[in-house]
């Protein structure tokens, strides 16, 4: 526990980048990070500096019930991943029908990772509905939801303030409450970007968890297989609002205090065991 997805109703607007991100700076703070690639585009493996060649995945395997212990792949950032691995077009929606007829196929492996008490999952997502995001959504402690400051996502900031990007009904409601909002790359210097701030804090109000600003260094980072965790700390930038995030996030999902031995026997320390 717990289990948070970055989602976005929008392509494009930095989901790969926060989760990467965000992972690695709870890692960076001692806690066990697990991020879990549900995007074809398999590119989360990217952000963490997992090699190009690699295309092997475990949502990929999925319909032959991979074991997600063995399908873990360590990452320099000490975020454990779970690469969507490649997929072309075909596999991609071939995937989608079998979670929409059997999403226990995703289920199953995903309570089994959260059933570790110390474990955080992190989990990216495709642009807007997914099969995916409706098996894991139900299980989600916490929606981050990400959003550009610009016209376009301004657009979408109504609906999502209705919850309404989730479905109708009671349980698409549930959801709504666990869901909050990141504004990405904002640059104060924009008056268009200023605007749909202001607009999107009235509409979101507490909702609003977080803004990080326009940086380029976000961008030359990944092509340096570097993640602003590693950066010296009061950095500014989008580094800075990166830790400000990884905080609200901490603290919205009630993550576990880090760095207590994992898969711990604790009766066992109690006995005196060492
Ligand atoms: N704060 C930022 N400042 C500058 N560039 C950024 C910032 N956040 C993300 N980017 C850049 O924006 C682009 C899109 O980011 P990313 O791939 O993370 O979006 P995404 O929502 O995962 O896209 P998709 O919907 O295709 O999965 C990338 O080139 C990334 O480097
Ligand atoms: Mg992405």
């Amino acid at each position: 526990m717990p289990l948070i997805a970055f989602t976005s109703p929008k392509g494009g607007v930095g989901k790969t980048t926060l989760t990467a991100q965000i992972a690695a700076m709870l890692a960076r703070r001692g806690h066990a990070v697990l991020a879990l690639d549900l995007d074809p585009q398999n590119a989360l493996r990217l952000h963490l500096g997992r090699p190009m060649r690699e295309d092997a995945g475990f949502m990929v395997e999925l319909t032959r019930r991979p074991a997600w212990r063995q399908a873990m792949q360590p990452t320099a950032s000490g975020v454990q991943l779970l690469a969507h691995g490649a997929a072309d077009q075909r596999r991609a929606l071939e995937l989608g029908v079998a979670l929409l007829d059997h999403p226990e196929l995703l289920v199953a492996p995903v309570r089994d990772m959260l059933a570790d008490p110390q474990q955080v999952v992190l989990v990216d997502t495709p642009p807007g509905a997914s099969a995916a995001l409706s098996a894991l959504a139900p299980l989600a402690d916490l929606l981050v939801v990400v959003l550009l400051a610009d016209a376009a996502s301004a657009s979408l900031v109504p609906q999502v303030a209705g919850g309404r990007q989730l479905g109708r009904g009671t349980l698409a409601a549930r959801m709504a409450e666990r869901s909050v909002v990141v504004l990405n790359q904002v640059d104060l210097d924009s008056p268009l970007s200023r605007t749909v701030m202001d607009m999107s804090v009235a509409a979101l109000g507490e909702r609003l968890i977080g803004a990080v600003c326009r940086d380029e260094r976000v961008a030359e980072a990944l092509g340096d297989k570097r993640l602003l965790a590693d950066e010296a700390p009061g950095f500014g930038g989008a580094a800075e609002d990166l830790v400000l995030l990884t905080d609200a996030i901490a603290a919205m999902a009630r993550l576990p205090p880090p760095g207590r031995p994992r898969g711990a026997r604790p009766a066992l320390l109690d006995w005196g065991f060492r």
